[in-house]
């Protein structure tokens, strides 16, 4: 899709039982696919088994991206760039070896990321600023679907847009992003954006999907 905003959906709170078929009702509006993966460690939740994100992983028509709410990323986060994600994130926090984790996302063919959650300061990660694809700034806590989004972020967002420059990196928003926050957060300098309840709660996902990209591009006006 040609343009600087990419929305990914995600499917942690669409229904697992079919969810295949729920990829393929944002598909053809869709930048990537948001994979959570969650072990109950990390965060007080858990989301999908190896086998069930193979199945995803190898079943989805659009590239994946897996954001990786893991206690040990350093082997996790490879594995599922070998297993065929186009974008793999791990969490800052939950990093042993932070080079090269991203090293070996790289090398094994997909886009490396950094995820930080809400009390974690972006400044400790200027280093990373020449390794990685794309920032991962959480306007939630790590764990569900459907909180709320957290507008005291947006100067983490900021200031990571400040660093990034004119480097070609990606700044990922996830958490609360619905019609009412897209505009806010585009506003301090996200340019990837998840959502997962705002479009799989609406009546039609595709058309929440198209809504939300032309709010973030700014061709429709705020409602
Ligand atoms: C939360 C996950 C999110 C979640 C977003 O830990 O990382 O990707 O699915 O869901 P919404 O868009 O409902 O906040
Ligand atoms: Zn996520």
């Amino acid at each position: 899709m040609q343009s600087n905003v990419r929305i990914h959906p995600s499917i942690l709170n669409a229904d697992h039982s079919k969810i295949l078929s729920e990829i393929e009702r944002v598909s053809k509006v869709s930048d990537f696919l948001h994979l959570d993966i969650l072990d109950g460690k990390f965060a007080p939740n858990t989301s999908f088994s190896w086998e069930q994100a193979q199945h995803i992983i190898s079943g989805s028509p659009i590239p994946v991206d897996a954001h990786l709410m893991v206690v040990d990323s350093d082997t996790q986060g490879p594995r599922y760039a070998e297993a065929g994600c186009k974008s793999v994130t791990v969490h800052v926090e939950s990093t042993v070896d932070l080079k090269g984790t991203i090293r070996n996302i790289k090398s094994n063919g997909a886009r490396a990321s950094l995820a930080l959650k809400p009390a974690t300061q972006i400044e400790k990660y200027i280093d990373f600023l020449n390794d990685v694809d794309m920032f991962l700034i959480m306007t939630v806590e790590p764990g569900f679907g459907g909180q709320s989004f957290m507008p005291e972020m947006m100067d983490k967002v900021s200031k990571t847009r400040d660093l990034i420059g004119n480097r070609p990196i990606w700044l990922q928003v996830d958490g609360g992003i619905s019609k009412d926050t897209i505009q806010i957060a585009r506003a301090a300098g996200a340019d990837t954006f998840v959502a997962g309840s705002a479009v799989y709660k609406a009546e039609d996902p595709a058309e929440m999907m198209k809504l939300l990209r032309s709010l973030a591009e700014g061709t429709q006006p705020e409602s």
